[in-house]
């Protein structure tokens, strides 16, 4: 999972929104919503430039509106005022409807093919999900890898292949949160695919790979079906997690935007995609598949100070700045895909990234590669590698150092309200009252005092 928005495309089902299940307020309209109307609609204006319009640029903006099923109510264009190019640049008035859930994607998806995007909701807060089921609306796709489109995939001009993509995106789009997970019969190839990656990695993995990761992997394979001749179904895995860490899987048919995919971690919901690489080039894949998650993630999902670790990430991105959703990708970058940590003396790699690529975990602990400490206010501005090595890698002290280091980043991050996530609901709380904190405290010391007894006893 990365940031790079390059071809957003997302399918939507049913625009209809429905009410609030949870009984949770709505955010202060002045800031949030004052363009929204009751069936998750927004209404909005946006201006930007389009330069040299006579080339292909006014396609890629209509390209733009129409991705998102934009409804447009007015389209005014004139001769740009601050003219960069050429007499033909344009500045562009648009009053547009569009679903609540893509008005920030659109935005910035706008942004890669125009200049000066700016907009009446620019300053507002992006919509986000405030219940498990809300991520039926967080599916937005980044196509940079789709083996439909990019030239430099794997499986590009193989037609079966495609096909088979295909299946498991109609998967993925019409999972519902709540559905049981689908279960895949994997064909002969795909199985001997699996087989040559899981006999390859695996023996890296007492060498290489964290404690955490070793306990993990080994209650995988005595629980969940991990071995050479079979791919773990996401319902057993999904189980198992929900077991140790309360964290569940959901399908995803491809590599998701940051918002969309790190918005599902507030809920302890990890989007896994289910499909595998194309058989032709088994040890490496542009884009996340299933070898990817259920080697590379899933045993880390099964700690529990990393799965807390990732719900934080996940909850300081709800209803965060593009700048900030940037940052915090870039941060999970460095650390749920990248991540080493110190362990006895030696260093060991705990990011999925590397535990799912044979090349690039010799490499990353190899006398080759740089290594920083990991300071989130560091980390979170390095510029990544999405298709080479990591430039550098961030060494955590410890993984329980890694998530406090995190809490303390993500309380800095300016929003108009403070989260709280309700397990018993899976619901986000928005703590705008004092009445709501003086609750959530009030639950949390009857919690306090139960434990105190409890541990008072044993001692
Ligand atoms: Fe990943």
């Amino acid at each position: 999972m990365k940031t790079d928005l390059v071809g957003i495309t997302g399918r939507k089902e049913e625009a209809s929104k429905e009410k609030d299940m949870c009984g949770i307020e709505s955010l202060n309209r002045q800031d949030s919503l004052d363009s929204i109307k009751e069936d998750g609609i927004a209404t909005f204006i946006l201006t930007f430039t389009l330069c040299n319009v006579r080339k292909i640029e006014l396609s890629k903006a209509a390209k733009v509106f129409e991705m998102f099923e934009t409804e447009i109510h007015h389209f005014e264009t004139r001769r740009a005022k601050k003219s960069k190019n050429s007499a033909d640049d344009l500045d562009i008035f648009v009053e547009c409807e569009v679903h609540s859930t893509d008005v920030s994607i659109l935005i910035t998806s706008l942004k890669r093919v125009a200049e000066d995007v700016k907009t009446s909701r620019e300053d507002k807060v992006p919509w986000f999900p405030r219940k498990i089921q809300d991520l039926d609306e967080c599916h937005h796709l980044i196509t940079k890898y789709d083996p439909s489109l990019d030239h430099g995939h794997p499986g590009y001009t193989d037609l079966e292949y495609e096909k088979r993509r295909e299946f498991f995106a109609d998967l993925a789009f019409n999972y519902r949160a709540g559905d049981p997970l689908p279960h895949i019969e994997y064909t002969a190839q795909e199985t001997a695919t699996w087989k040559e990656v899981y006999t390859k990695l695996s023996s890296l993995y007492p060498t290489h790979a964290c404690t955490q990761y070793l306990d993990a992997f080994q209650q995988l394979e005595k629980y969940c079906g991990y071995q050479e001749e079979n791919i773990p179904q996401l319902q057993d895995v999904s189980r198992f997690l929900k077991e140790r860490t309360g964290f569940q899987l959901r399908p995803a048919a491809g590599l998701l935007s940051a918002r969309d995919f790190l918005a599902s971690l507030a809920f302890h919901v990890f989007q896994s995609t289910q499909y595998i690489r194309h058989f032709s080039s088994p040890m490496h894949s542009p884009e996340p598949d299933c070898c990817h998650e259920l080697l590379g993630h899933v045993p880390m999902l099964a700690d529990k100070e990393f799965a807390q670790f990732s719900q934080d990430i996940g909850l300081a991105s709800l209803g965060s700045s593009e700048a900030e959703i940037e940052k915090l990708a870039t941060l999970y970058w460095f650390t749920v895909e990248f991540g080493l940590c110190k362990q006895n003396g030696l260093i060991k790699a705990y990011g999925a990234g590397l535990l799912s690529s044979y090349g690039e975990l010799m490499y990353a602990l190899s006398n080759k590669a740089e290594y920083k400490p990991f300071d989130p206010e560091v980390t979170a501005v390095q510029p990544y590698q999405d298709q080479a090595f990591q430039p550098v890698y961030f060494i955590a002290e410890n993984l329980e150092d890694t998530k406090v280091k995190l809490q303390n980043y993500a309380m800095k991050i300016k929003k108009p309200f403070s989260l709280h996530y309700n397990p018993f609901t899976s619901c986000i709380e928005i703590m705008n009252t004092p009445q709501k904190v003086k609750r959530a405290l009030c639950q949390m010391k009857e919690e306090l005092k139960t434990l105190c007894l409890t541990f008072e006893n044993l001692s």
